[in-house]
């Protein structure tokens, strides 16, 4: 059976040489285990950050030890009285054809969903999750209200930004292709949208499509992007601090502008989050997500890359952007 391990610790940009496969025999089955086909592994860009040797709020990857992240399995042979051959599950998975874990650690995906088990590494899994108690709890959106997403066309953007909306907000969302523009007002339904590859300037198209300023931002991002979107404040205003993809390869990170006179000035809160953070009250918020898939009232797109091999590949998309909503790889 094939797995990766972390070779070593990436130095600035993430490269495929960091990734290294290796074979391993699969374990006996033990006493309250599962053996698992792996049938899909998620990429996330937290696990960029596993892979420096730094304080978390999760602890770093081991050089030489196997990558771990989000997965579905199928189980091939069970002595766990709660699951059986046949029974898909998510969970963390080790980045491995086949794993042996216990059936503690794993959650049954209902049958009713096994049609799109993938759901849950997207939008019923961490990410929407994600979207969903940081758009709701921490933006706390009002109807009318104006909302700034960046990365907006990926796994969490594209559902904080649906969420907004089902509130009554006007949605914009920073992409970084036509492509994801389209699909953020077309499919969407986002108010507008700003490529920020094609628009650099985002502080100034920010100006021309919302001259009333940002009451919400969700930021995924970080960087030049997010300070340009500070310039655009509302008074009350408050920012979601989700994710900060822009800085996960730097060795160093920046110190300036310093933008905190735009915060003071207009009595922003600023908030970061781990989705963690809500577990207690995550069956509540997969079963509202269910809901508002079933109705139509939000979307999801999966780009999916198949081949075990290709997961080093699919793990360098995150940083280019070479890929729509939520990234996946099937085994
Ligand atoms: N707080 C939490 O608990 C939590 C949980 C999950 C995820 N997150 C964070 O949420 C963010 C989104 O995660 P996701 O899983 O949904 O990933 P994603 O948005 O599906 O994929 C990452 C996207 O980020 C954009 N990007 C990459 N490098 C960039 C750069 N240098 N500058 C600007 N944009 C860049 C790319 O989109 P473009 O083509 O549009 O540039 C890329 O498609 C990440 O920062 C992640 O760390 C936080």
């Amino acid at each position: 059976m094939k797995k990766i391990i972390l070779k070593s610790r990436p130095s600035g940009e993430v490269n495929a040489g960091v990734f290294q496969f290796c074979d391993e025999e699969v374990p006996a089955l033990q006493k309250n285990q599962v053996l698992l086909q792996t049938r899909y592994l998620s990429v996330d860009p937290y696990m960029r950050n596993r892979m420096n040797n730094a304080e978390s709020y999760i602890a770093p990857f081991m050089v030489d030890e196997v990558i771990s992240g989000g997965g579905i399995g199928e189980v091939l042979e069970s002595r766990h009285k709660d699951l059986s051959k046949g029974d898909l599950v998510s969970g963390t998975l080790p980045w491995q054809e086949m794993a042996v874990l216990g059936g503690d650690q794993v959650t049954k995906i209902p049958e009713h969903h096994h049609e799109m088990p993938t759901r849950y590494l997207g939008v019923l899994g961490l990410t929407g999750l994600t979207a969903y108690f940081g758009m709701l709890d921490i933006g706390r959106p009002k109807a009318g209200e104006t909302v700034v997403i960046s990365a907006a066309a990926g796994a969490v953007g594209s559902v904080a930004g649906q969420i907004a909306a089902l509130k009554g907000c006007r949605v914009i969302g920073i992409c970084g292709s036509e492509e994801k523009a389209m699909y953020l007002r077309g499919e969407l339904k986002f108010y507008a949208t700003i490529n920020y590859k094609q628009f650099p300037n985002i502080r100034k198209e920010l100006r021309k499509i919302c001259p009333e300023k940002v009451d919400i931002y969700f930021d995924n991002v970080g960087g030049d992007i997010s300070d340009a979107v500070f310039y655009q404040l509302n008074n009350f205003s408050r920012v979601v601090i989700c994710g900060q993809i822009a800085l996960y390869n730097l060795n160093r990170l920046s110190m300036g502008p310093r933008l905190f006179p735009q915060f003071l000035i207009h009595r922003t809160k600023l908030q970061g989050f781990i989705v963690h953070d809500f577990a207690a009250r995550f069956a509540q918020a997969q079963q509202d997500l269910a809901v508002w898939l079933a109705d139509g009232k939000i979307n999801d797109r999966e780009t999916i890359i198949d081949g075990f091999d290709n997961l080093p590949g699919a793990f360098l998309k995150l940083f280019s952007g070479d890929k729509i909503g939520k990234l996946l790889v099937r085994v």
